[in-house]
């Protein structure tokens, strides 16, 4: 029995068998213990207990007392007709709950102007509110902790989704090419944005508050502010979007400074313990890459401290895009060593992957996307070690109530 340090508050003993199916290749010669070094394969023999699956260990974050490890990633499904969630949400939610899980909302919009895509739920209106309500009850009645991705899209947007065909806002007013749309069919036009002015930059950060106000009204235990990918927030983030000359644009301090207000306000508003923010700093999607990533990372995490947010949840650089994974020579671990509370990795995790970050120490959760959505018993699967079932890229975005959305099978259900 090994004693871990998880994060910066929380210490469990963690038992190991080397002959459970996760370990991967170099655990079986070796394994690697945060605080006490390598220890040999030998010792860990030593121990006749059953083994313990290091993603299905129970993880302490704030008030949440999580029974494993396995979070459901932010998933936008465009199946929320006219920004308002559906009653088909409450089986997709439902279905993906296990007692004690994370799950983190698709994309919800805080304002008017907040979409960029058809039928992504929003959060600002009272009608919103109340359809989100039975989805959050149906996820709490089987025991799951349910947070709301808080966003705003920003220029990824076009007149046809904004009140009166206005233009999308941004941090600029440089526009963004079109691109083949995440379907993969289609071409996604993109209206050049207007730069928002420094005087209505609060107002941005209140629709935000607002939005978190609303959540917790809805009923869900807290947000995610959506500061990945290429939103609004991001495109305050990235040097190669922001071009702005005012206090909000230039320095690092200066282009962090809007997602930290958000922070601050919604912190202020619902409870920090309440809090998460997703940041993709080595990303470049939509044309939102930075010339100097790392440092940008590192002042986010080290800012973040100030707030004491429940979490920091950033996509591991090898995701460049949404769902496309690359190799790379970056990594996480100075970003993960200067954040102080709960830290969530995601991008192209398995369960073998997803084990190791969290026996080594890389992370205290991990976030599962594609996966996750094709197989609505992930953590049982893990838990098995079963086979998963594929996901279909295809009907990732169609607006079908049930197909490619709550039909994927369980396991009990296959074997
Ligand atoms: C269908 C789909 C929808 C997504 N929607 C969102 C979203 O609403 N918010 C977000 O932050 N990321 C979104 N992402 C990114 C995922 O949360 C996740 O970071 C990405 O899929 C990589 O993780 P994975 O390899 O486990 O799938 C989406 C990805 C996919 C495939």
């Amino acid at each position: 029995m090994y004693k871990y340090r998880i994060g910066a508050s929380f210490t469990f003993s963690f038992l190991r068998n080397p002959d459970s199916t996760y370990h991967t290749q170099n655990w079986k010669t070796k394994v690697q213990s945060p605080s006490s070094g390598v220890k040999d394969s030998k010792q860990v023999k030593m121990s006749n207990e059953a083994p313990t699956i290091p993603l299905l260990t129970p993880y302490k974050m704030g008030n949440f007392n999580l029974s494993h490890r396995v979070v459901l990633a932010p998933l936008t499904r465009q199946r929320s007709y006219g920004n308002v969630p559906q009653s088909h949400a409450i089986l997709y939610y439902s279905q993906r709950t296990s007692k004690g899980g994370l799950l983190i909302s698709e994309a919800t919009g805080v304002s008017d102007t907040a979409q960029g895509y058809p039928d992504t739920p929003g959060i600002w209106t009272k009608e919103q509110v109340e359809a989100w309500k039975p989805i959050v009850d149906a996820v709490h009645a089987k025991g799951g902790v349910f947070l709301c991705q808080i966003w705003h899209a920003g220029r990824v947007s076009n007149t046809g989704y904004q009140p009166n065909g206005q233009a999308p806002i941004s941090s600029t007013d440089k526009p963004l090419s079109p691109r083949i749309s995440s379907n993969g069919i289609d071409v996604a036009q993109f209206s050049p944005p207007r730069r928002l002015r420094t005087d209505e930059i609060p107002l941005i950060v209140n629709d935000f508050r607002l939005a978190a106000r609303n959540a917790i009204e809805a009923g869900f235990d807290g947000v995610e502010i959506h500061g990945a990918h290429g939103y609004l927030i991001d495109q305050f983030l990235k040097d190669k979007v922001n071009d702005r000359t005012d206090n909000y644009g230039g320095s690092l301090e200066n282009r962090s400074r809007f997602a930290l207000e958000i922070v601050e306000a919604v912190a202020n508003e619902i409870g920090a313990e309440r809090v998460g923010i997703r940041l993709s700093p080595f990303a470049d999607y939509s044309e939102a890459g930075d010339s100097n990533p790392k440092p940008l990372g590192l002042y986010l995490a080290e800012s973040l401290n100030k707030y004491d947010i429940a979490y920091c949840h950033m996509v591991e650089p090898r995701m460049k895009t949404v769902a496309e994974k690359v190799e790379c020579p970056h990594s996480l671990q100075p970003m993960r060593k200067a954040f102080k509370n709960t830290f969530l990795v995601a991008g192209g995790y398995d369960r073998e992957d997803g084990n190791k970050a969290i026996v080594e120490n890389r992370a205290d959760l991990v976030v599962y996307g594609r996966i996750f959505l094709a197989n609505p018993d992930l953590p049982r699967r893990f838990e098995l070690n079963g086979p998963l079932n594929k996901y279909n890229r295809e009907t990732f975005y169609t607006s079908d109530p049930v197909i490619g959305y709550t039909d994927y099978p369980f396991l009990e259900a296959t074997t």
